[in-house]
């Protein structure tokens, strides 16, 4: 018999606190769908991250419906169990099963969502749940309201109001416990220990797979479930590539590395990249680009505290990198009218960071009703700023043509700073010339 991967009461509690909010409501949260890879073969099968955030269940073919103040209070509608696809797809819990290792009140199997939910639902002012992500759980709720409203007939009550659960809980998910905290730094040691191998382990003539290779190894090595996404391993001109996934070139002597990639641990994601001399030795350009780059990095990371406003990091990347073009040479004229004219995107055309958590780009508003949010403590978020020059900007002094760089770092707010839970790997290029190839 399977068990929940972590201890149950984290997802019991959770529901808990969110049930103090929701009083008169219900919450809606379904597993993603499976998806096909090609014949006979699916996508490795990785839960919606508002479901485990709530439940800790795994399986797909799930719905969670809470109930604030009623009773039963949390609802989940789950597979059946079956002899035959378990003896094929393994293990499932079943009604029963949830019920007993969950914590979960009432268990029903999903094929009777549509003969529990609308009762569920009738005795409720409003309903919280995320469309538009997932059609087929869409067509099973919306289905659900319709028959909630005609038994109501006409007495007023109506169509239930729908508001957006992923607002609800990136609220919740933004702020990080102490539990989520200590599986966000194991994300980021892990993540960190296979970049360090990674680059111990380039050389001129290894393939950008074989790094990946590499990674991947560390990765399940140290225990992480899978990658947190798609690995970029771009040398060359293809780090110019923001999310290069081809990652199938020979990395050649003289070629930067830019690697971007994250292992992810109880569902917790490390979002690490590091730029590096394939042959462990940078060249004046290189350094002079990657200097300027780590340079604005560490500014950032130092300005962070909690009270700081998370868009004006995006103005200071802005700004700071706008400064590192001119000096360069990638532009020419007044900085604020490069600014005001969005021509710092020419070689800089992503954001400075985003939060980080269960997903990579993690929930959570950045602005509320327009106004830029505080960031406060426990919240964590890369920073990330790059410079990519493509090989064919003939408009770039020729030097520097065909150089991308990145360099991002996984931040906690602390009470008084930050936390920077990726700096065992190196970034300084002393101590990256030390380390790469070795
Ligand atoms: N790895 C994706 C990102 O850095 O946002
Ligand atoms: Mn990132
Ligand atoms: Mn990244």
């Amino acid at each position: 018999m399977r068990k929940p991967t972590e201890d149950v009461r984290i997802f019991a509690e959770r529901r808990q606190r969110i049930a103090q909010e929701l009083q008169g409501s219900a919450l809606i949260v379904a597993a993603h769908p499976e998806h096909v890879r090609n014949h006979d073969v699916h996508y490795p099968y990785r839960q919606d991250s508002n479901m485990y955030y709530l439940t800790g269940f795994e399986e797909p073919e799930s719905i969670l419906i809470l109930r604030p103040g009623l009773k039963p209070e949390s609802v989940m509608f789950v597979r059946r169990r079956d002899p035959e696809r378990e003896t094929w797809d393994g293990f499932r819990y079943g009604p029963e099963g949830v019920e007993k290792e969950f914590k979960i009140d009432k268990a029903y199997p999903i094929d009777e969502f549509m003969t529990h939910a609308p009762g569920l639902l009738k005795e409720v002012d409003q309903v919280y749940y995320r469309m538009f992500k997932n059609s087929e759980a869409d067509a099973k709720v919306q289905e659900c309201l319709e028959k909630v409203k005609s038994m109501q007939g006409r007495t007023g009550y109506g169509l239930l109001p729908v508001h957006d659960a992923d607002t609800l809980l990136g609220e919740y998910r933004l702020v990080k416990s102490e539990i989520e905290l200590t599986n966000l730094r194991e994300a980021c040691e892990i993540s960190a220990q296979a970049h360090l191998a990674a680059m111990r382990f380039t050389r001129p003539g290894v393939t950008e797979r074989q790094v990946q290779g590499v990674l991947a190894h560390n990765f399940f090595m140290k225990g992480a479930a899978r990658e947190g996404y798609n690995y970029i391993v771009a040398s060359g001109n293809a780090a110019t590539t923001l999310h290069y996934n081809f990652n199938d070139q020979v990395c050649k002597d003289g070629d930067l590395l830019l690697i971007d990639a994250g292992a992810e641990y109880n569902y917790y994601t490390g979002d690490i990249t590091r730029t590096y001399p394939v042959n462990g030795k940078f060249t004046d350009e290189q350094a002079r680009v990657y200097q300027g780059v780590l340079d604005v990095q560490k500014a950032i990371i130092d300005y962070v505290k909690p009270g700081i406003v998370f868009k004006d990091l995006h103005d200071m990347g802005t700004s700071l990198l706008t400064d590192l073009m001119l000096e360069l040479g990638l532009l020419s004229g007044r900085k604020d009218d490069l600014i005001t004219a969005l021509q710092q995107k020419r070689y800089y055309p992503h954001g400075i960071g985003h939060w980080l958590g269960m997903d990579v780009h993690d929930a959570g508003l950045y602005y509320r009703k327009g106004v830029p949010r505080e960031v406060g403590a426990n919240m964590c978020f890369t920073i990330e700023p790059g410079l990519y020059i493509p090989a064919d900007d003939t408009s770039a002094p020729q030097k520097y043509r065909g150089i991308g760089i990145r360099i991002e770092d996984n931040i906690r707010v602390t009470s008084h700073g930050a936390e920077n839970m990726t700096s065992s790997v190196p970034k300084e290029i002393a101590d990256i010339e030390k380390v790469v190839g070795k």
